[in-house]
């Protein structure tokens, strides 16, 4: 493999073979794969902490979905099968087995039906999290405070990076949960989840990692991990549309939702009304009946991801990151994403004055980007290049008034 400059500035890895039959010359990853997203065909998008850019193949499987309803209207037998593939997709994707995930049509569902399995009221009341969570997670850890929890959170440090000795200063006899985020959707600080599955274990704790702004983008092996519970979704890496979450679990068979379903039950077709017995597996966090197009749309997303590999994706991801750092820092911006492998994952956020009027002057540019908390955030994954990155670069350049 050799890398080298090709026409028009671009840079990228090139494969000799001289094997029968195989390809002479084999672009790197975003090149063998971008011509299946076709907003690239209009905008630079590098988005993807707030959507995954949409495949041709996804979009197949919605058009398959309508077409189905409109030539035989309902087909329920098939579209359940849509859930048990998505399930065995999202275990591929996260290593571990289909009864180990449960399929949500958010995060939040999957974390609602989580917390209620705890019962603050009589056991250990307190949750300790950190100032780098989604919402999700925040508000609905203090919507326990009205079942008897409380709720502490670890500031970060102001890198933004988490401190984990404090972190397990604050586990004591009364901490039912830990939960953390592992990618901060404000600023693209990473934290080191093994070692906080491994300090809550130390005192007993079970461990729930919030994987939105990960999973997909970079590997995660949630067998080896050891994490008790993993809630993640699949509209930003995993390439899908709005509408899937997951909740992925660790054993742990006595947490009994009471935020529940009748896909929850052990049998869905007892439709039984006297009783609540619910799946042994992690299906016993669903609820309803499953938001049907977004299986499709997830079943060929994550299959493509599959095909592209999680590690060879990361791997691509991370060179991109590491030009848009040095592009930064050529320009003088201040990055609000800590630096180093382990500290950040596919995003990288840019501190501004004004975050929304920087995203709308990047967006005339017809380059797409997203802001939280004042960082303007910028998230590759397999299907950008490096002309995405030269093309942004020179729109910030232009506005860099907006930096800080
Ligand atoms: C880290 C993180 N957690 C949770 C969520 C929200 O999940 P949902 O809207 O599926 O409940 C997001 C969405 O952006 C996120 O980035």
């Amino acid at each position: 493999m050799v890398f080298c400059e090709i026409a028009h500035g671009g840079r990228g890895y090139i494969w000799l073979s001289s094997e029968r039959g195989s390809p002479l010359l084999t672009l790197d990853t975003a090149s063998r794969y971008r011509h299946l997203f076709p907003v690239f065909d209009r905008v630079t998008y590098i988005n993807s902490c707030s959507q995954g850019a949409l495949a041709y193949q996804v979009r197949a499987a919605l058009d398959e979905y309508l077409d189905g309803m409109e030539s035989e209207g309902a087909l329920w037998d098939l579209w359940v099968t849509k859930q048990e593939e998505v399930r065995g997709l999202i275990a591929r994707a996260f290593g571990t087995s289909e009864s180990k995930v449960a399929v949500t049509p958010s995060a939040s569902a999957a974390l609602n039906s989580l917390m209620s399995s705890f019962d603050f009221s009589r056991g250990r009341k307190k949750i300790v999290t950190t100032s780098l969570e989604f919402p999700t997670l925040g508000q609905i850890a203090h919507a326990q405070e009205l079942r008897g929890a409380r709720v502490v959170h670890i500031s970060a440090e102001t890198d933004n990076t988490l401190d984990l000795a404090k972190l397990e200063k604050a586990i004591d006899e009364d901490t039912a949960l830990v939960a953390v985020t592992h990618v901060c959707y404000r600023n693209g600080a990473m934290t080191d989840i093994k070692s906080v599955v491994e300090i809550g274990h130390r005192h007993g704790v079970p461990v729930l990692v919030d994987a939105y702004q990960s999973g997909g983008a970079m590997p995660i092996d949630f067998d080896s991990l050891g994490a008790d519970f993993l809630i993640g979704g699949g509209h930003k890496y995993l390439l899908t549309t709005p509408g899937l979450g997951f909740l992925l679990v660790n054993g742990n068979s006595k947490f009994i939702p009471t935020n529940t379903g009748w896909f929850a039950a052990r049998d869905i077709f007892a439709m039984d009304i006297f009783n609540y017995d619910p799946s042994q597996d992690a299906r016993r966090f669903e609820g309803g009946t499953p938001p049907i197009p977004t299986l499709y749309a997830s079943a060929a997303g994550i299959k493509l991801l599959l095909d592209v590999g999680i590690s060879e994706a990361w791997a691509h991801t991370q060179e991109v990151h590491r030009q848009l750092r040095e592009g930064l820092t050529a320009l003088r911006a201040q990055v609000a994403t800590p630096e180093g492998d382990g500290n950040h994952a596919a995003m990288i956020a840019v501190k501004t004055k004004d975050e929304h009027a920087m995203v709308n002057a990047l967006n005339k540019e017809r380059v797409v980007v997203s802001s939280r908390d004042g960082n303007l955030r910028i998230s590759p994954h397999f299907y950008n290049n490096h002309q995405d990155v030269d093309r942004i670069l020179a729109a910030i350049h232009k506005h860099r008034n907006l930096l800080v």
